[in-house]
């Protein structure tokens, strides 16, 4: 049984109302509910009982949206017994199509309350409360018991986050022994200045883009063996063209989509991350770790 200690969320020394502006300044979204709802109703959907399709356009919040998800679900044994840990989960896109796909229970974890309330009330709108808990905390240093769960997920997370090495030494500590870390990360593939803001960070000073080979150390030196590793720029180019053609044939970006979640410079950023893509200074990276039974 997953027992979350019964402590306020500390990153180290630095509580987590202090780190939130930091990290995820550019995702704080007061009254970003009733945003997804005000869109949902624009896109004709009840805003009262929308279905896991209908939000699926804004709760993957990463490249590629929720097909990125399902490929990387796609290569993992997932069972309705499956503990199973979303760390950075956003508003619990990922923890709901898990926990409706293989009926496992989902624990999902971010730094933003917001965030967490925000999947909370839509795990409840879509009826999938009873198979998904979220949490805000820090994934520097989760408030769970060691060994808790057999399957972690993290998705477009680590660019936020410096210091990789206490990131996969907290996973390590988190999963029971056989379990497996899968990861979904944009990562550096050259040495060129990037151009900011990108969708994840306003600035170069909340911006960890590492080069995979960081992800590969902080593994090992974690205790948790590489399995493999997966370039998704193909899929994310044809993704970005879908969206693109979308918006060109309705004349606008549909009203539920990953700008709610970015508001006003959502054009650059995406414009920065496709230059930066397209040019090869990073990529989007699939990554799996298991730690040995
Ligand atoms: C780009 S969003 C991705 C959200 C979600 N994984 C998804 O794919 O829909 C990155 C998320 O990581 C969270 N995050 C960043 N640093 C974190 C940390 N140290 N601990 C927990 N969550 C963090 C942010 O608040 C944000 O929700």
């Amino acid at each position: 049984m997953i027992e979350w200690r019964d402590m306020p969320a500390f990153s180290g020394s630095v509580p987590v109302n202090d780190i939130e502006p930091r990290v995820s300044g550019h995702q704080a979204v007061p009254c970003l509910i009733s945003d997804i709802r005000d869109a949902l109703s624009k896109a004709g959907v009840d805003p009262d009982a929308p279905g896991l399709d209908d939000l699926k356009p804004v709760d993957h919040f990463h490249t590629g949206g929720a097909p990125a998800t399902e490929a990387l679900l796609k290569q993992l044994d997932i069972t309705a017994r499956t503990r199973v840990l979303d760390i950075g989960c956003g508003i619990g896109g990922v923890a709901r199509l898990v926990a409706q796909k293989a009926g496992a229970h989902v624990t999902g974890l971010d730094v933003s309350a917001e965030f967490t309330r925000t999947a909370d009330t839509l795990s409840r709108m879509t009826g999938l409360s009873d198979k998904t808990t979220f949490h805000t905390g820090d994934a520097l240093a989760m408030a769970v018991t060691d060994e808790s769960f057999d399957l972690a997920l993290m998705f477009h997370v680590g660019m936020t986050i410096e210091d990789k090495n206490r990131l996969f030494a907290e996973v390590a500590r988190v999963l029971a022994p056989g379990g497996t870390f899968a990861l979904f990360d944009v990562m550096r593939t050259s040495q060129r200045a990037l151009t900011f803001p990108l969708p994840w960070a306003e600035t170069r000073e909340t911006a960890f883009v590492d080069r995979p080979w960081v992800y590969r150390n902080a593994a090992r030196d974690a205790g948790l063996d590489w399995v493999g590793t997966r370039d998704r720029t193909e899929p994310a180019k044809a993704a970005f063209n879908r969206a693109f053609e979308t918006s060109r044939r309705i004349g606008a970006p549909p009203p539920v989509g990953p700008h709610l979640l970015m508001r006003g410079k959502a054009e650059t950023k995406v414009s920065h991350y496709l230059s930066h893509i397209y040019a090869c200074d990073i990529a989007p990276v699939e990554m799996i770790f298991r730690k040995p039974a």
